[in-house]
């Protein structure tokens, strides 16, 4: 066994330089914990006139991949400059050339991780990816190893930071969706392009990896509903909060006999369930274990160094199993082949608001299309619209499948009464 591991660093960004840091500041304990020390000995960028600050003298920066992939001494590459296509190629040539991987990368990770894993078993080389869910949290090891023994059936994440801070000064501030969103991107949170944040994309990413682990099923990013915070007012979150619910990004992974259905979604929580106390840019995962029981995961999902304790951790673990002669053995591939539920399987409650002609028997004729598919409801309030003839409805159904949700709306649309369906989301913790 080496004295010293190699690393090829790919990206001296905000999570680069985090991790360079850690690798400084924490050098003796590291040492102690993996009987080796750490030279991070290239580092890979795009802009070679930046000025850097690198503490080590000896680390040579350079603009050319194979300086990494290509150099026999280079023990483990850590990738940590996004990007998907690109970056995937470099990653399968240093894998080919032996090299154990660590990425923060859920974009590429959500796409291409099974390939991924196949060449790095082929290769007897380890694939580990835990900063690309909810960045400081420990969650991919919760779920494969803290939680091995058991067979998760549910898991609720507030995986993506920039639109939970969004959605918490929303609510709390009553500042609009456009003005929070420049802050997010101001502090650093946001995508450079946030619309993978805002519609959505980002937690779906982070769903299908938790859905793949935590599920042991080869989920794709296609299996997951996808819909973001774009357009949702402040009306919404002020309606829910009238009806005893927080409005929140909730990514819903859920498995049972009829298979899995995974989603992101707007959704209101009851404001006493533990996720709807996570606020600003936090992260956390609820993981519902049929021996455990509830369990909730909490902490900071994004930034320099929550990141980059993820992904030092990585490279501890990739230098413990190089110790132990394990290389290549983490992760196994998924046990089960893919099953998805059908819309009539996947059953939740709905929140709508609708805007209806104040007439006499409007409100029957809603509920008679409703009561049609089995749908009933847990709360219905009133209030005078803008126009005189206008009432603006807000709804909580009790459980209803997708199936019959989708039905019963379509039919709505059909009723003269209504006026407009301005807002339909998923309630979720109440049942
Ligand atoms: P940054 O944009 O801050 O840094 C990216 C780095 O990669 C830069 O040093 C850049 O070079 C380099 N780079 C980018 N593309 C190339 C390329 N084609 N060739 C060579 N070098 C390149 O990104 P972050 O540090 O914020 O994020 C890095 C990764 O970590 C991403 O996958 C991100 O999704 C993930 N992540 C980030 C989190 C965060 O909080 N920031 C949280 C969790 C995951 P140069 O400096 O010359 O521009
Ligand atoms: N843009 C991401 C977020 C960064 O807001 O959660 C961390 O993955």
């Amino acid at each position: 066994m080496k004295e010293t591991i190699s690393v090829g660093l790919l990206g001296l960004g905000t999570v680069g330089s985090g991790v360079i840091e850690i690798l400084e500041d924490h050098k003796e304990s590291i040492q102690h914990k993996t009987g080796c020390n750490v030279n991070i000995k290239t580092v890979l960028v795009n802009n070679l006139s930046k000025p850097r600050n690198l503490q080590n003298n000896e680390t040579k920066l350079t603009d050319q991949y194979t300086d990494i992939t290509q150099d026999p001494e280079i023990d483990v590459v850590v990738e940590v400059m996004g990007g998907i296509d690109h970056t995937l190629k470099i990653l399968m040539e240093a894998i080919e050339n032996g090299k154990h991987i660590v990425t923060a990368n859920k974009d590429l990770v959500a796409q291409y991780g099974a390939e991924l894993l196949e060449a790095t078993q082929r290769n007897k080389c380890d694939l580990f990816y835990e900063a690309s869910v909810a960045g400081g949290i420990p969650i991919l090891r919760a779920i494969l190893d803290g939680l091995s023994s058991d067979r998760i059936r549910k898991m609720m994440g507030i995986v993506n930071g920039t639109t939970n801070y969004i959605l918490t000064k929303m609510s709390k501030e009553g500042v609009d969706f456009d003005t929070v969103l420049k802050e997010a991107q101001d502090l650093g949170f946001a995508e450079a392009d946030p619309t993978a944040d805002v519609d959505g994309l980002d937690a779906a990413r982070k769903m299908t990896i938790l859905s793949i682990l935590g599920f042991s099923m080869p989920i794709n990013l296609e299996d997951v509903q996808i819909k973001g915070i774009r357009g949702l007012s402040l009306s919404d979150i002020n309606y829910a909060k009238q009806l005893g619910y927080s409005v929140k990004l909730i990514g819903v992974a859920d498995h049972s006999e009829n298979g899995a259905s995974i989603s992101v979604e707007p959704t209101l929580l009851p404001l006493d369930h533990p996720l709807s106390s996570v606020n600003d840019e936090y992260n956390a995962v609820y993981v519902y274990g049929d021996a455990v029981g509830e369990t909730m995961f909490y902490g900071p999902g994004a930034g320099k160094f929550p990141t980059a304790t993820a992904v030092v951790s990585d490279l501890i673990a990739v230098i413990k199993s190089l110790r132990l002669g394990t290389s290549g053995m983490a992760y196994v591939q998924p046990q089960f082949p893919k099953k998805m539920k059908t819309k009539n399987d996947t059953i939740t409650k709905k929140y709508l608001r609708l805007h209806v002609h104040d007439q006499p028997g409007m409100l029957m004729e809603l509920t008679k299309i409703f009561a049609q598919y089995d749908i009933s409801f847990d709360q219905i309030i009133q209030r005078k619209a803008d126009a005189e003839d206008e009432r603006e409805l807000m709804m909580i159904t009790h459980q209803v499948s997708e199936a019959d949700f989708e039905r019963a709306y379509e039919e709505l649309g059909k009723l003269s009464s209504i006026r407009s369906v301005d807002s339909v989301f998923r309630v979720e913790g109440s049942e």
